[in-house]
């Protein structure tokens, strides 16, 4: 290969880590993977094996000179600490989502990314696959006439606990700050809304979580049945202005049975409906007035590609350009969470002053047939 392919290592070697590590080792030429660690050791091991590369501890990976490349793939309450470890060894780091849990950690990582010159990205690289740089492919060239609008819903059942055994990620990911699902779904849709329109200018909305006390549903946990505070917000609403006049609309919440979800877009000329952006292939409908059709996906990676952002991030690297994955993007998407948070608690919101009854329902009494003036008089 006409490129030295880089050096890289993962730490953490938990549920996400297969995929990664398969398309890292198999998919990417570009990056050469060398090593993976876990605080559990029995996990780095397995995954080491199964992948044919060494397992290390982290500060073997940190002190290695020829690791350029480091993944955080821990869990969220871990990523500021870990991610840190890596700057300050000197070396590239991509996290996963979401960066850290507040801002002052972002600026902190942000000052040791700058004075150890290295890059610092964060996930989701979902927006780099086929049906997300497809949508914008399409919506670019004018298929839709003006984009005016984006409204997006998510609705999904509480992100329960991974494991009963899984300490750690009861005691901080669920619980804590930043294990809710507008720092975790939140990223993929936000960063699909980036990089079809770029950074939102405005934002206001409402954040907060359903019922904040609530039992471990999960009768194979020792605390079944027992309650825990959710301190963390487990639903967004927010509205968005973007440049051009785009506004966008998002719900995301974690607090439903019923999982669905849709992302439009809509234009002067037709809307289009992408899948969700946590996917790399989903499907895009476009509504013309003259009928509505499925387009076909025009660009790669639409197999699940999760690392296609670590290989961005080091051809970049080899190329000596910028790359797409970048601190600020992840930056705004955390920024604008904050945003609608202080919405919420500082209440920035216009306070109507007018109040009305709500009208009395009809009555089921006179349904149908000749009688149904009937539910008037009831
Ligand atoms: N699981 C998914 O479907 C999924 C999908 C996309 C993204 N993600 C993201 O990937 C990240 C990891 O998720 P996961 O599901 O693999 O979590 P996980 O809890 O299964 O794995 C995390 C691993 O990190 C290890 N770890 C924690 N702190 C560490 C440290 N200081 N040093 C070394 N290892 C450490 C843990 O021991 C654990 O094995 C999260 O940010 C999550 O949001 C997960």
């Amino acid at each position: 290969m006409k490129f030295k392919p880089v050096k890289t290592a993962v730490i953490g070697a938990g549920m996400i880590s297969g995929i990664y590590l398969e398309n890292l080792k198999n998919r990417f030429s570009i990056i050469d993977l060398v090593g993976v660690s876990d605080l559990v050791d029995a996990k780095a091991q397995a995954q080491a094996e199964k992948y044919g590369i060494r397992k290390m501890t982290n500060e073997e990976i940190l002190s290695d000179p020829e690791i350029e490349l480091v993944l955080n793939l821990t869990y969220a309450s871990a990523h500021y600490e870990v991610s840190k470890s890596i700057l300050e060894a000197g070396k590239h780091c991509y996290s996963e989502k979401m960066m850290c849990l507040t801002l002052e950690e972002a600026a902190e990582l942000d000052r040791i990314r700058r004075e150890k010159n290295v890059m610092f990205t964060v996930a989701p690289d979902t927006f780099l696959g086929s049906s997300q740089q497809s949508s914008r492919y399409y919506i670019d060239m004018g298929i839709i006439g003006k984009p005016l609008h984006a409204d997006i819903a998510l609705s999904r059942g509480y992100f329960m606990l991974k494991s009963d055994a899984d300490d750690a990620y009861r005691k901080y990911s669920v619980v804590r700050e930043g294990g809710g699902i507008p720092y975790d779904m939140g990223g993929y849709y936000l960063h699909q809304l980036f990089n079809l329109f770029g950074p939102a200018r405005r934002v206001c909305g409402f954040c907060d979580t359903h019922a904040a006390n609530r039992p471990y549903l999960n009768p194979r946990h020792s605390s079944f049945e027992e309650n825990f505070f959710v301190n963390t917000p487990n639903r967004i609403c927010a509205s968005m202005k973007f440049d051009n006049d785009i506004t966008a609309s998002m719900y995301i919440s974690s607090e439903h049975k019923v999982t669905e979800n849709s992302f439009k877009i809509y234009g002067t000329e037709g809307n289009i409906e992408i899948g969700d952006p946590n996917d790399f292939d989903g499907k895009i409908t476009l509504s013309l007035p003259s009928g509505t059709s499925e387009l076909p996906l025009t660009h790669p990676f639409a197999s699940n590609s999760r690392g296609v952002g670590a290989a961005e991030m080091a051809w970049s690297l080899r190329l000596g350009r910028k790359s797409r994955l970048t601190y600020e993007m992840s930056y705004h998407a955390l920024e604008l969470i904050e945003a609608v948070r202080d919405c919420t608690s500082d209440m920035f919101v216009k306070e109507l002053k007018t109040d009305f009854e709500r009208p009395a329902p009809i009555s089921r009494d006179a349904y149908g047939g000749d009688c149904e003036e009937r539910s008037l008089y009831l």
